[in-house]
């Protein structure tokens, strides 16, 4: 992810906003920058690599300037490289940027018709082209900004300083989390708390939508619909400023709002946004060739696994078999050579997931490792690692991690289905577009949390919950009873909607809530059978849908969560969102230790 920083200070702020940059190097980076007001004019230094790189040509060319802003950069758009470094400076503005601006194509299209010329292959160069045109035709700085932030879709965080503004910095936060630091008449700026804990422990953060005007006197945070609004100052513990929990009473919650940030991070990392493909690091063996796969994980990690057997099965066209690692790594599976195991864990230390990929290894199979921790135990001895991303996981209930293992492995199946000539080109432009989409859709999907919250007050009443699903809602629904059981301890079941009456339909009656996982696909209509036969015996529907869903959905007493409609390849992580959220809510009413459940570890290194 990348990583912004921002300081109106006192005295030269270079210094303080490289050392503030460095506490960030932990989201990842491949280059990075400053921009300062010297004498009142910018300027601006970048650097390819680490931010040592940066430092050494700080020293070289010391700057000046009591304002400034900087940025690590994880490329997205365009190759890591210093023209592609932020900030980008035009003669007016400097912007900093995080996340995805989707139209950027056609903005910069109407800007290039304009006559202007880009220097830089990044999305974030249209934002300051865009607030340098308004400035040229008159308007203020902040003027300025007003008018373009609406006209940027995409999940991202921006930063922006002005030419001969020494006292003004402007932010937006749609989709990436901000936070801002209040000093003794200094302001700072950072992605998190923990860039700002050199200087101050007065912080607040900015919601999803607002934007802020700061100065060296304080800031004016405006929010999406324009209107002035107060987001109070915390004072942030020494500690909570090594592992923050931003403005989250748990880690869980702010693991679960950072999914636009970081799976915008995991895309980026696997694709070609401007040539809209798909592009995995090289892998030690020939992805055309794989004539079957098995894929062996637990808990979590496995139904991401259960969700790409299908995209796999219907991109790759390669028979796919998905299995718990513990039975796995006992059931001695015949393994023939040509096959592909994939080992999947956030922790990459589960004894079960390692022993299975052990046992694929035995069995000459080539392992692909999908996790989060790149040092891991799995990462280290399987052929080829594809990291997920996602930073740390604090939560003993994954969440961020599964988006993020789903958005890599939907990458991995179009690579595979490419590779195999089963993929046309338009094929995959239309899956990456759809892959881009996602942080946006996903912060939509987020805006449903307070409705969420009332209706969790009655599945907290619930004995048992059902969890029904099909297709690649089917694991959904199995992660989502999973979620609910490990941290509000009420026992849930997960089943495919076909299998209702093959058992559990005997458990329905009006104590028993039903969450149906539904958007409006192919097989809708059978979904909606299920939930007539859940509503005839007096069961309680909590339907996830999309307006379509919504309207043809004639069922008796169902509450409906509506989303926004969407490619049916990315449902699965876009639904994660209220799936996650009903879990998270439930626990909360009911007083569980959300991060740390009874019974559970968050790594599960022995049998
Ligand atoms: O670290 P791993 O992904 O290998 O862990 C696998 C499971 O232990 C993990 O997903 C567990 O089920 C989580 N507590 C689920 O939220």
């Amino acid at each position: 992810m990348c990583g912004i920083v921002g300081i109106l200070g006192k005295s030269a702020v270079a210094e303080k906003v490289v050392e503030s940059l460095r506490r960030l190097e932990y989201r990842g980076y491949d280059s990075a920058g400053v921009a300062t007001l010297e004498h009142g004019r910018l300027e601006v230094c970048r650097a390819e690599g680490k931010l040592k790189n940066l430092e050494h040509k700080l020293d070289k060319h010391p700057m000046g300037g009591h304002s400034g802003i900087g940025h690590t950069r994880w490329a997205t758009h365009g190759k890591p490289s210093e023209r592609n470094a932020h900030p980008h400076a035009t003669k007016r503005v400097a912007v900093v940027h995080n996340g995805i601006i989707e139209n950027f194509r056609e903005l910069k299209t109407e800007l290039e018709a304009e006559g202007v010329v880009f220097r830089s292959d990044t999305d974030t160069e249209v934002v300051a082209q865009l607030v340098d045109r308004q400035m040229l035709a008159g308007k203020s700085p902040v003027a300025a900004v007003a008018e373009v932030l609406p006209r940027l879709k995409g999940a991202f965080a921006l930063a922006f300083l002005f030419d001969r503004e020494a006292d003004l910095m402007i932010a937006a936060r749609r989709g990436s989390p901000l936070a801002i630091g209040y000093g003794d008449g200094e302001m700072f700026l950072g992605s998190d708390a923990i860039a700002l804990g050199p200087f101050t422990d007065r912080i607040s953060y900015l919601e999803e939508g607002d934007w802020a005007v700061l100065t060296r006197e304080g800031v004016e945070v405006r929010d999406e619909s324009g209107r002035i609004v107060e987001r109070p100052i915390q004072k942030v513990p020494a500690g909570a400023l090594l592992v923050d929990k931003g403005n989250h009473r748990h880690f869980m919650a702010k693991e679960i709002y950072e999914q636009p940030e970081v799976i915008a991070h995991t895309f980026s990392h696997y694709l070609d946004l401007s040539a809209e493909t798909v592009a995995l690091p090289d892998l030690p063996f020939d992805l055309a060739e794989i004539q079957h796969i098995s894929i062996t994980a637990c808990g979590t990690a496995l139904y991401a696994g259960a969700v790409a057997e299908y995209w796999l099965e219907r991109f790759a066209r390669v028979p796919v078999s998905t299995d718990i690692a513990s039975e796995f790594r006992y059931r001695e599976t015949p393994l023939t050579p040509g096959g592909l195991t994939i080992v999947i864990s956030q922790s990459g230390e589960t004894a079960d997931t390692l022993a299975s990929l052990r046992y694929a290894k035995e069995c000459g199979q080539k392992v692909l490792a999908v996790v989060n921790v790149p040092t891991s135990t799995i990462a280290r001895e399987a052929d080829a690692v594809l990291p997920i991303l996602a930073g740390p996981e604090i939560g003993v209930a994954s969440t961020k991690a599964f988006t993020c293992q789903l958005a890599t492995l939907a990458c991995l199946s179009v690579a595979i289905g490419r590779a195999k000539g089963l993929l046309s080109q338009e094929d995959e432009h239309r899956l990456v577009r759809a892959f881009m989409e996602v942080p946006r859709l996903m912060t939509e999907a987020l805006k449903l949390s307070p409705e969420i919250e009332v209706l969790s007050r009655t599945l907290a009443k619930a004995r048992d919950v059902l969890y029904l699903g099909r297709g690649t809602n089917f694991p959904l629904a199995l992660e989502g009873a999973l979620k609910l059981k490990e941290i509000s301890y009420i026992h849930a079941e997960g089943y495919a909607g076909g299998e209702l009456k093959h058992g559990p339909i005997a458990l329905i009656d009006e104590t028993m809530p039903v969450v149906v996982i539904a958007p409006h696909d192919r097989i809708f209509d059978k979904t909606v059978s299920n939930m007539e036969e859940v509503a005839a015996r007096g069961g309680k529907i909590i339907l996830v849908t999309d307006p379509k869903g919504a309207a043809q959905a004639h069922v008796d007493a169902v509450q409906k969560l509506i989303l926004p409609e969407m490619p049916a390849t990315v449902c699965p992580m876009v639904y994660s969102i209220p799936v996650q959220l009903i879990a998270y809510h439930t626990a909360v009413i009911m007083g569980t230790d959300v991060d740390q459940p009874r019974n559970l570890a968050k790594s599960v290194t022995v049998e």
